[in-house]
């Protein structure tokens, strides 16, 4: 290439044409272009400094350095410019528009057992009962047989267990509770009478599950210990508790039942409307006496004191309220159900 001082000035104006036309995406030619190191036009330049009538060389050389600093502080603005420019542009296209209303944040709330079971705690805590808990896993000796439902009695029966598949001392001694009655015993370890508590908590039981039934399931259990108490104060609580929950003219019936740990044991059910226009009973505890071994294997004076206590499946309490027709809705988790509530 050979140029002469006055084409270095042809080429500072064609080169700062060309980038002033550039945009972001022409901006790396340009650079490779003109001052790209194996063969960018102004590279070339300095490299023909060499060629030079000797007088001229000093001259052309600072000329060509020169042009070499001005392009690469314009290619910087230029660069700059754009980014500025770029940042202006998403401004004003609407792509960042501060003016546009939040988006809504989905409110989560209380499953419908959840829900339940906390208005049935506070009933109770209304009527003087504090709330206790105990472990999901528990050991036969508080699920079994402190309640009087010893190895090999036909009573294990009523409750299809899953056993926790381990063995402590040849023994397997581990499950899953499958009521929350073993809290009866864990609470009167630990508390003299006078006693009132209600034990919240899910349980587990192997069944085939259908309409009514599920493999887990909710229960709050309750249990008053003191000296003089009866049956009528069974009954009085929880007539109080059914008129809190469903309504002041629900109608409620007790029959008797049989549970291990009661004498004598009843189960209560409420009237619930059919679709056919008439009413039905529902079952949703089980409930009695507390038997007296089962005082006395937590360390109670059994002829001092008595007590009563209920078992109430808080899913059934749940489908009585809302008219649920099927217990396994509440736990597929399936949102245009859990949102109804
Ligand atoms: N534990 C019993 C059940 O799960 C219910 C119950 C509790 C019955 C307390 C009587 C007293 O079926």
């Amino acid at each position: 290439m050979t140029a002469t001082i006055e084409s270095i000035e042809e080429l500072r104006q064609e080169a700062l044409a060309a980038l002033q036309a550039a945009d972001e995406s022409g901006l790396e030619a340009w650079r490779a272009e003109w001052l790209g190191r194996q063969d960018g036009r102004v590279t070339l330049l300095l490299r023909s400094v060499r060629d030079q009538p000797q007088e001229q060389r000093a001259q052309f050389g600072a000329a060509a350095n020169a042009l070499k600093n001005t392009l690469e502080e314009a290619f910087q603005e230029r660069q700059e410019a754009l980014r500025q420019q770029q940042l202006q542009d998403l401004a004003t296209s609407g792509a960042i528009d501060v003016t546009l209303p939040g988006r809504p944040q989905p409110h989560g709330r209380l499953h419908p057992v959840t829900q339940t079971q906390r208005d049935i705690i506070e009933v109770f805590g209304e009527m003087g009962f504090r709330v206790a808990e105990g472990p999901e896993v528990e050991w036969a000796k508080y699920n079994f047989d402190g309640v009087r439902i010893p190895e090999d009695h036909p009573a294990r029966d009523m409750w299809d267990t899953i056993w926790v598949d381990k063995e402590i001392g040849g023994r397997r001694d581990m499950l899953l509770r499958t009521h929350t009655s073993p809290n009866q015993v864990r609470v009167m370890e630990h508390q003299a009478p006078p006693i009132r508590v209600v034990v919240p908590g899910k349980c587990y039981r192997q069944e085939a599950t259908d309409a009514t039934h599920e493999w887990m399931l909710t229960q709050v259990e309750g249990l008053a210990v003191d000296e003089g108490i009866r049956m009528s104060d069974l009954k009085g609580v929880l007539y109080e508790f059914a008129r809190r929950m469903f309504g002041q003219d629900r109608e409620i019936t007790f029959h008797h039942s049989y549970f291990p740990f009661v004498e004598p044991g009843v189960e209560m059910a409420v009237d619930w409307p059919t679709a056919e226009g008439g009413t039905r009973w529902v079952e949703i505890l089980g409930a009695g006496m507390v038997h007296p071994e089962v005082l006395e294997n937590a360390g109670i004076d059994s002829s001092r004191y008595t007590g009563f206590a209920f078992g109430i499946g808080v899913e059934r309490v749940a489908m009585l309220r809302w008219g649920i027709d099927d217990i396994r809705h509440f736990y597929h988790n399936d949102l245009r159900f859990l949102r109804q509530f």
